[in-house]
Order: structure tokens, then C-alpha cells, then sequence
């Protein structure tokens, strides 16, 4: 559900908190021209980038572009859903939210289930640190190099050896075995009334979200016999493997300020890393890196360090993971550990700094990709065509250009082609893309932007986009989204125009586009601006063709391909005049 469907109730919250107020419990601010500025808790930021604006009821960071409105910072600071955030602000302004939405009542329940694993979680844990009972269990967590305080600041706990001892001790609180057992705390016996412990003579790790409920556990067992080594608890209502990773809501703030992310697979791994101090980490707990993984990581850092077992599998895990994060625009990369080695068994027999050396000369993960795939090439193992193909196909994935060249080139020396076949080849991939899914649809263009902070600026002006068919030349999905929005509207004030967003990275375009247009001075400036940077767009378009022209033709002249040439080459000679004509119009001679 979107800010629109909240509208009054945002308008009632906007209308009796200040954002100011709100941004300055959490960030000192000061007085700056017609604002406030302060240190930006979204990145590390050395110098006050963090600017407020009252009037207009945003906040944006001019370093690291994160804005938005009251609601948007909130949820942001506290990571924290749209919902949530709502209700806090309510709160605060006093508006008690009536009638409970289903989405509401999904949450108390959702709140009940937290709170008997927050509740179980407790229970273990004590059961960990105090008794004879759990001797064997401490004096294990002790041999693996972890502490008391590393015990306690994650409620590590322990399970004893028996059926029934969280059956008993959920009966003695009245928590519904129903429930229990959804959460999958507890297992329904066969054949007979009654339940069992999932959990029995093991550590306990508990899983948490980034608010830190208990949404799940991990057991491990305290010997080399017992099988399996680790079990977990199901997937629930509140539990979802692929958008979960261990650790996070400690190491958040780490992340944030290290301004990279380490990541691996076991519980162990991670708390043998943040006990040695090193504390950007997370772990996937042995599932494999999902899109949501990826999606929930952005939110922190573009940085990303891929530590796995020195093993055949976590290699080839770490080629789905390269796939993953090319998707949402992030190159990784990644530690290959010594075969044998976790990045616990390197901290423990090699030292913290051992291992920060590692992280620091980590490898492009692609780079690594592309070495493997030579490797498999000349060991016989797949052809050379196969080779290239593989990595031609994720090297299209890239978004940025001019890592996109460097591998080109990388890959064109190594496998002995000329970087124009490998463009073609790329070119052919890309082209079975639909047009909204490629690269070029995706990096917000200058102009593009430049249009939008003209229209919030001048919202009198925003009739040009249906008179123009803007709309037809927006790359961006964002900036589409928002110019859609105000198509229809000749007084669109920028407030209620957040309500229709509530995902962030449009509330950062609109926020950057109202903190930076200080220089478009007047409406006739600014129709001006308009209609040049539509005649940019229009013809950007068109020399975009004409590169995708030029390779094909490249292309079909190395196949042979005559007739397909010529066709290609009549297109070319079209598209080129129309071109040559605009640019003419405006003194400007074009050179192929
Ligand atoms: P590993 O087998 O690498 O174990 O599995 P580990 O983390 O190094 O554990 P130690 O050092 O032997 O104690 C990596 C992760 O995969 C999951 C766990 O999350 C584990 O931390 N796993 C592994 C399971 O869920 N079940 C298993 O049986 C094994
Ligand atoms: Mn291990």
C-alpha cells in the first residue's frame, strides 16, 4: 500500500510534526541559510551534508543522495516499514488511527509470534549461562573462541537434552502449542497426542530481523557424530530464508560506517568475526544469496565482499551471487579462502589481521569468473565459444559503461577476440531484452532529471508533458513514474506529491531535484531549459539507435550477411539525416 492511501492521515501528520524536530532527535542540527544542515546518519559523513527544509517538509544528503519526507526519514533511520513508521509518527502527533485494517490485524498477530520467540529466546539463553546441565554446552562455545559477552549480546542459549522441555515450559506460560508450532518451535508427535521440542542438546542461535525480534533459531550439535550438524527452524509468517541474514541488525550500523559489507555463511563465521572486532558482516546461513538478500543489503552499501569455504560449493555459489548482484547494480567481490578453510578457521589460526588483508585485496568477482572460465577453456573442459558466451552473458548484466569496457577489454585479451565481436555479442543479448529491463532505461539521465526540477520547481509548466508526449522520452522508471503523477496536476505542491511514493529511491529524486534547483531563476529560463533538454533527449534517442546500428551492421558484415547489411545500412543512412538535420537546426555539425 502506497503514501495515497494514507494521504489524510500524512497530511494530518505533516500538518503537527516538524521535520526539523523529528531529524534533530536523532541528528544534532544547525542553522544554515534558509534551513539546517547536520552530520548525515546514512553514511559516514565527515562534513554536515544532511540538510533540512522545513517549508518544504524534506531532508536530503547532498553526499550519498539519500531525501525524502518525515515519513520517509523514519523509516529510513529505523529501518522500519511504511506502516510502522506511520504509527510511530501518529503517535507522536497525538492521532489515534482507528478501525483495525486487515493489514493491522496481520500485524498484531505477527507481534505475538515475535514475542513468544523473543520469550523462548530468553529461556534458552539462561538456560546457557546458568546450571550444571549446560556445562558441556558453555564449555563448547568457549572452545570455539567465543565469550561470555558475545553469549549475552546475541542470546545465544542452549537446548537440553530432552523431549519436552520447551513443551513444558510453553504449557507453564499458556502460549498455544498451536503457535508453537507454526513458529516451528515445537513438532506435532506421530500417530499420537501430544508434541516434542524441535531443538534438543543443542546451541542456540537466535535469528533476528533488523528490529531485532527473534524470527527463527539455529541449533548446532555439540560433537563431530550427531547429524545434522545444524538444524533451523522452518520457514513461517515471520520467518523468510531469502530476505533474511543473520546478524544484521548488529552489524547495520557497521556497515553503514565502514561503508562496506562482508559477507558469510555461518553463524560461527560471523560471531568469530564480530568477536575479533571485525563487525560488517552478515550471514546467509548456508542458503544461497537471494535477490532480496541483495535488495535489503543496498540499503546499506554499494560495497560488497564476498568471503565463503574455501570448498568446490562455495565456489559455486559465489558465481550465483556475482548474477544476483549485477541485477541490482552492484559489482562484488570476493575472498577465495585456502581449500579446508572457513573464515573462522582463518581468524582462529591466523589472526583478525590475516583476514583483513584478505578482505582488502579481494578480487572483482566477474575477474575471478573470467579466470575460471579461461581455466575450464584450456583444461579442454568447454569450448571457447561457451566460454565467451558465459561471460559475455554477465557482463551484460553490468549497468555502469565503463566497467562494462574494462571487462570487455579484459575478457577480448584474454580469449585473443577483437572487443568489436564481443560488443555484438553483448549487443545480441541485450537486444533480447525488453526495452524497459535494459541498461539504458535504468541510469537517470541528466536531462532527465533537469526535466523534473524544472516541473517541481515551475509546476505551471508541467502542461508541456502531455503537450510534448515527455513522457515517450523518459528513460528512468522513477522520474516516469513521478512525471505521470503530475501530468494531470497544474498545482502540485511537492508534499502531497511524496504521498504517492513511498519507495525511497523516488523520494530521493524528488528531494534532490527541490535541493538542487536554486539555479533555474525564472519561468521563462526555465521554458527554455524545457524545450532544450527535450531536443537532447530526442536526440540522444536517435544516436543511441544508431550505436546499436553500427554494431549490428559490424555484425552482419562478419557473418556474410549481405542483404541484412544493406537493410541495416538504408536504417543507418535514415536515422543518420534526421540527425544531421537537427543538428544543423542548432549550428552543430555532426561527425560519425
Ligand atoms: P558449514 O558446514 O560451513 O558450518 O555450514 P560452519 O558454519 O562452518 O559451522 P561450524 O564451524 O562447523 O560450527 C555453513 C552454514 O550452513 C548452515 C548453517 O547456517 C551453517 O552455519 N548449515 C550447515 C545448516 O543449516 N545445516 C547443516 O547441517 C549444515
Ligand atoms: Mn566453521
Amino acid at each position: 500500500m502506497g503514501y495515497h492511501s494514507y494521504e489524510s492521515l500524512i497530511r494530518e501528520i505533516k500538518g503537527r510534526l516538524s521535520i526539523t524536530n523529528l531529524v534533530e532527535n536523532y541528528v544534532s542540527l544547525k542553522r544554515s541559510g534558509k534551513g539546517y544542515v547536520g552530520l548525515c546518519p546514512f553514511h559516514d559523513d565527515k562534513n554536515p551534508s544532511l540538510h533540512v527544509n522545513e517549508d518544504k517538509g524534506l531532508y536530503h544528503c547532498f553526499a550519498c543522495g539519500a531525501g525524502g519526507d518525515i515519513v520517509g526519514f523514519l523509516m529510513r533511520y529505523k529501518n522500519v516499514s511504511f506502516q510502522d513508521a506511520l504509527q510511530e509518527l501518529a503517535k507522536k502527533a497525538n492521532i489515534k488511527i482507528q478501525n483495525k485494517s486487515g493489514a493491522s490485524q496481520k500485524q498484531s498477530r505477527k507481534k505475538s509470534l515475535y514475542k513468544v520467540n523473543n520469550l523462548v529466546s530468553l529461556f534458552y539463553h539462561n538456560l546457557l549461562i546458568s546450571g550444571a546441565e549446560s556445562r558441556a554446552a558453555r564449555n563448547y562455545i568457549k572452545s570455539r573462541g567465543l565469550s561470555m559477552e558475545i553469549i549475552k549480546e546475541f542470546h545465544l542459549g542452549y537446548a537440553p537434552h530432552s523431549w519436552e522441555t520447551l513443551v513444558h515450559f510453553l504449557n507453564k506460560k499458556k502460549i498455544p502449542q498451536g503457535i508453537a508450532e507454526n513458529i516451528g518451535l515445537i513438532i506435532r508427535k506421530k500417530n499420537k497426542e501430544g508434541f516434542y521440542d524441535r531443538f534438543r542438546n543443542r546451541i542456540i542461535f537466535p535469528i533476528c530481523d533488523v528490529d531485532s525480534d527473534v524470527v527463527g533459531f539455529g541449533g548446532r550439535a555439540l560433537d563431530r557424530e550427531t547429524e545434522p550438524k545444524y538444524i533451523n527452524s522452518p520457514e513461517s509468517e515471520i520467518y523468510q530464508k531469502r530476505s533474511t541474514l543473520f546478524g544484521l541488525e548488529k552489524s547495520r550500523d557497521y556497515v553503514r560506517r565502514k561503508e562496506k559489507v562482508i559477507i558469510v555463511e555461518g553463524y560461527i563465521d560471523f560471531l568469530s568475526l564480530y568477536s575479533a572486532g571485525i563487525r560488517n558482516v552478515v550471514a546467509t546461513l548456508g542458503t544461497s544469496l537471494t535477490h532480496e538478500h541483495a535488495i535489503l543489503l543496498r540499503r546499506y552499501t554499494d560495497k560488497i565482499i564476498v568471503v565463503f569455504d574455501g570448498d568446490k560449493s562455495g565456489e559455486d555459489a559465489s558465481l550465483r551471487v556475482l548474477e544476483v548482484f549485477l541485477e541490482v547494480g552492484i559489482s562484488p567481490f570476493m575472498v577465495v579462502l585456502p581449500s579446508g578453510n572457513d573464515p573462522d578457521t582463518i581468524i582462529r589460526d591466523e589472526g583478525s589481521d590475516k583476514f583483513l588483508s584478505l578482505t582488502e585485496r579481494a578480487n572483482s568477482l566477474l575477474e575471478f569468473y573470467i579466470e575460471r572460465s579461461l581455466k575450464e577453456f584450456k583444461e579442454g573442459l568447454i569450448t571457447r565459444s561457451k566460454a565467451v558466451k558465459r561471460i559475455v552473458t554477465i557482463i551484460g548484466k553490468f549497468k555502469d559503461p565503463i566497467e562494462k569496457s574494462y571487462y570487455i577489454r579484459k575478457t577480448s585479451e584474454i580469449f585473443g577476440l577483437r572487443e568489436s565481436e564481443l560488443f555484438s555479442l553483448i549487443n545480441h543479448e541485450i537486444q533480447s531484452y525488453d526495452d524497459t529491463k535494459s541498461e539504458l532505461a535504468k541510469k537517470p539521465n541528466s536531462q532527465e532529471i533537469l526535466i523534473l526540477k524544472i516541473l517541481l520547481k515551475f509546476p505551471r509548466l508541467s502542461r508541456f508533458i502531455k503537450e510534448k508526449s515527455m513522457i515517450d522520452y523518459i528513460t528512468e522508471k522513477n522520474i516516469k513514474e513521478v512525471l505521470e503523477v503530475i501530468e494531470n496536476q497544474d498545482a502540485i505542491d511537492v508534499s502531497s506529491l511524496l504521498m504517492y511514493f513511498d519507495d525511497s529511491s523516488i523520494q530521493e529524486i524528488i528531494s534532490e531535484a527541490i535541493f538542487t534547483s536554486d539555479n533555474i531563476a525564472d519561468e521563462s529560463t526555465a521554458t527554455v531549459m524545457l524545450y532544450e533538454c527535450l531536443r537532447k533527449l530526442k536526440l540522444g534517442k536517435l544516436e543511441d539507435k544508431l550505436r546499436l546500428l553500427r554494431m549490428q551492421i559490424e555484425h552482419a558484415t562478419s557473418n556474410n550477411d549481405e542483404a541484412l547489411e544493406k537493410k541495416l545500412l538504408n536504417e543507418y543512412k535514415e536515422c543518420r539525416d534526421i540527425v544531421e538535420q537537427e543538428k544543423l537546426m542548432r549550428g552543430e555539425v555532426y561527425e560519425d
